[in-house]
């Protein structure tokens, strides 16, 4: 059934588990998403990034509400990292309640008065804000010590940057990355904690993908709610089209269902590692 984020991270909150966010680009993405979840049991978020919009469009946005309204599982449908305002009313046009305005490449105040104009508008319809403070690498590469440093959430600025921007959740950096880690995760912990005793807002993790279990309940246990995952996502897809090759299968159906299962199967991994405690 399609719910809203609110009601998906508010049961998280009261079940001790955090829920998987999971970025889809089409409709094998969004099958594996919901077959995995009712596999589990558990809510899942669909979220759809700025560049699976360009190709899918409303149509993808139509298809994810739909499948989340057929589900035997509660699933919420989120904009993830919106760049533009105008992408808001796109959303909402499309029968989207949740968003991630996206205001991290900019300065501070940029990025508070590009959330809160968001979330106004998001607001005004009922929906669901999640906004960044701080700044989430592509990669490591290039990037300095101090700069690497500079790019972390403040903890002294989450109190400001939250009543200020409007928001409902709060996406942090301290070490995460998007893509693929070239080497060991290194989470600054101490930083999570101190964020955690400044705000109740549910906190998000972007940059998921390659976290082991380990550090995962460490951050589920210093309140970290939702994780967002798309590298593994595609990275199992692509294996399902690289098996079909090396096995010389070439009826599209049976691909397809090699990629829905591949990625069906890192789903339910990665609900289970949201769920250790
Ligand atoms: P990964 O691609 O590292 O899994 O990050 C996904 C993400 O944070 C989407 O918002």
């Amino acid at each position: 059934m399609i719910t809203s984020s609110f009601d998906i991270l508010k049961w998280a909150n009261s079940s001790n588990i955090a829920i998987g966010a999971f970025n889809v680009y089409n409709f094998e993405g969004v099958k594996a998403v919901v077959e995995g979840a009712e596999q589990e049991g558990v809510p899942v978020i669909i979220q759809m990034h700025p560049a699976s919009l360009e190709r899918g469009s409303r149509s993808l946005i139509a298809m994810a509400l739909e499948a989340a309204r057929l589900s035997t599982v509660s699933i919420s449908v989120h904009l993830d990292h919106i760049d533009r305002i105008a992408s808001v009313s796109e959303g909402i046009d499309a029968g989207i309640t949740s968003f991630m305005p996206d205001g991290s490449r900019y300065d501070y105040d940029e990025n508070i008065e590009f959330t809160k104009l968001c979330a106004q508008e998001i607001r005004s319809i009922g929906g669901f804000v999640e906004g960044e403070l701080g700044r989430l690498s592509g990669s490591e590469d290039n990037v300095t010590i101090s700069d690497y440093q500079a790019f972390l959430t403040d903890p002294l600025l989450v109190d400001d940057y939250v009543s200020k921007a409007r928001i409902n959740a709060l996406a942090i950096c301290i070490g995460n990355i998007h893509g693929k880690y070239e080497s060991e995760p290194n989470l600054d912990f101490p930083r999570l904690y101190k964020i955690r005793e400044t705000t109740e807002l549910p906190l998000v993790m972007h940059g998921a993908s390659g976290l082991s279990d380990e550090m995962v309940s460490q951050c589920v246990r210093a309140g970290i709610s939702k994780f967002n995952v798309n590298t593994e996502l595609r990275q199992a897809y692509i294996s399902g089209i690289t098996e079909a090759v090396n096995h010389n299968i070439t009826d599209l159906l049976s691909i397809m269902n090699l990629c829905v299962s591949k990625m069906r199967d890192m789903v339910v991994l990665k609900i289970r590692q949201y769920s250790l405690q």
